[in-house]
């Protein structure tokens, strides 16, 4: 099928390749000129696994093109609308984008248009694209508008598009249900050649979920939410695990063992963040006040996730005394790992303070430092692990980047001042850690003394 995207951000450009992947012709559009050219020269706007070998196949295979708005309001039968939807300072996404591509299509197409609504918006966005698509209808354009929420995670889009756990869609009429039917039967049904897994095993088939408009726009708010909450609810847990002598991870482990809870988003840490979690926890409470209903539960999610910066320095506080003129190491930028994206990244809000208190900061991650340098101008970037931890009088992690749990701990300790590791994520074994002489401080009331001073206690 003919199929256009427009917007080429992270849903867009998974969206625009994926489709393409699994044999569609599509056409995807850039407002950026400068990202568009980048984009036509095969230059990517950012870093995602696998998304530069597919959009490199596809487009030599012919399936896939970038160019104009309206030359992509022009080519597909259906429009999937990618476009940003950022927060305005008053927590309401901004919704000026998807209107604008509302007024082109309006004006531009003529016969027969899908409009899909693929970007994270508010519920009832659907029927103001209804309207506006009608007020400025100029071409006697017929048209079925949809919504099909993604749930792509940053760092594994490609495989979270083709091996979906489910497709939500909502739609108004029998018509634009067949055509997303027909546009997803691949992944439905698993059939196509999969970029990612040479063997690929018969995965598991989706759940094609077909709903109205404004549950569809709903499921997106409420599932970003509800990891989110689950995400602040063992953050508040760890706080009390630290206080009464009790280990989070433990803790953790047995809620999840619960299918009722399952184990996933029960990761402490120093915070959620990100382009999705703290802009659609914000959209989502907005909505919901504004049609009169309480959603202070969210409001406590939002407030223990902006307490986990300060509880985390406050470990450094208490580890290092005095903060001013400490060479501090950290590992890790980027807002999780596999991702170059420094959106909402809680050690961004976290180096902030830091040198705001006088430390000197040397920082490396695998991915991110060139997307964190123009926010970041006074900290040292480094070239790997070892040079950040250079005279280092602690050493941060920040994002759970693998290579962190592959650290050589021996050569470490050539390097640092102080032999302090202090985990933002409860992802290094403190086992490992102590038994190389290091003081290990994580999350939750998980701490380990150096096994070398242990022995000597002992002795
Ligand atoms: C999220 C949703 O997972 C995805 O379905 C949706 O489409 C977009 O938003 P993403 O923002 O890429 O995806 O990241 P995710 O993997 O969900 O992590 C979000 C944040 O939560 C990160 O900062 C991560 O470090 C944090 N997190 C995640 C935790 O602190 N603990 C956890 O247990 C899991």
């Amino acid at each position: 099928m003919k199929l256009s995207v427009i917007g080429a951000g992270y849903v867009g450009l998974t969206t625009a390749a994926c489709l393409a992947q699994i044999g569609h012709d599509v056409f995807c559009s850039e407002s950026d000129t400068e990202k568009l050219a980048k984009l036509q020269h095969g230059v990517m706007p950012l870093f995602e696994p696998h998304l530069e070998d597919v959009i490199h196949a596809v487009r030599k295979a012919g399936r896939l093109c970038f160019g104009s708005t309206e030359e992509a309001i022009a080519w597909g039968d259906a429009i999937f609308i990618c476009v940003g939807t950022p927060p305005l300072p008053n927590g309401d996404a901004d919704l000026s984008a998807i209107e604008g591509v509302a007024r082109s299509i309006a004006k531009n197409a003529s016969g027969y248009r899908l409009v899909i609504e693929k970007s994270t918006v508010p519920v009832q966005t659907g029927g103001q694209l209804q309207k506006h698509l009608s007020v400025h209808n100029k071409n006697g354009l017929s048209y079925d508008v949809a919504s099909n929420p993604e749930f792509l995670r940053e760092g594994s889009s490609v495989e979270d598009f083709l091996h979906p756990d489910r497709i939500v869609i909502g739609v108004d009429s029998p018509r634009a249900e067949g055509l997303l039917r027909q546009i997803y039967e691949p992944i439905i049904n698993q059939r196509f050649t999969c970029p990612i897994h040479s063997d690929c095993p018969k995965r598991k088939e989706p759940v094609f979920l077909a709903t109205n408009t404004n549950s569809a726009e709903i499921i997106k708010h409420a599932s970003n939410s509800f990891l989110a909450m689950k995400i602040s609810f063992i953050n508040m847990v760890a706080n009390l695990c630290e206080v009464v002598g009790a280990d989070v991870t433990e803790v953790a482990k047995g809620m999840g063992l619960d299918p009722r809870i399952g184990p996933a988003f029960l990761n402490p840490g120093i915070g959620f963040g990100g382009f999705c979690f703290p802009k659609d926890v914000q959209a989502f409470i907005r909505i919901a006040e504004k049609s009169g209903c309480d959603f202070s539960l969210l409001r406590e999610v939002e407030k223990i996730n902006q307490t986990r910066v300060e509880h985390f320095i406050e470990k450094i506080r208490k580890e290092l005394w005095v903060v001013r003129g400490k060479k501090i190491a950290v590992w890790g930028l980027a807002f999780k790992p596999n991702t170059d994206d420094v959106r909402f990244a809680p050690s961004i809000a976290l180096i902030k303070a830091l040198l705001a208190e006088g430390a000197l900061i040397r920082a490396y991650d695998p991915e991110a430092i060139e997307k964190a340098r123009p926010i970041l101008p006074d900290v040292t970037y480094c070239a790997d692990a070892y040079q950040a931890a250079e005279g280092a009088d602690a050493v941060l992690l920040l994002t759970e980047w693998e290579e962190f749990r592959k650290i050589d701990w021996s050569r470490l300790a050539t390097v640092v001042e102080r032999p302090l590791i202090i985990d933002g994520r409860n992802v290094l074994s403190r086992e490992d850690v102590s038994s190389n002489g290091f003081h290990y401080i994580g999350i939750g009331g998980v701490s380990a003394t150096p096994q070398v001073v242990q022995s000597l206690i002992a002795a």
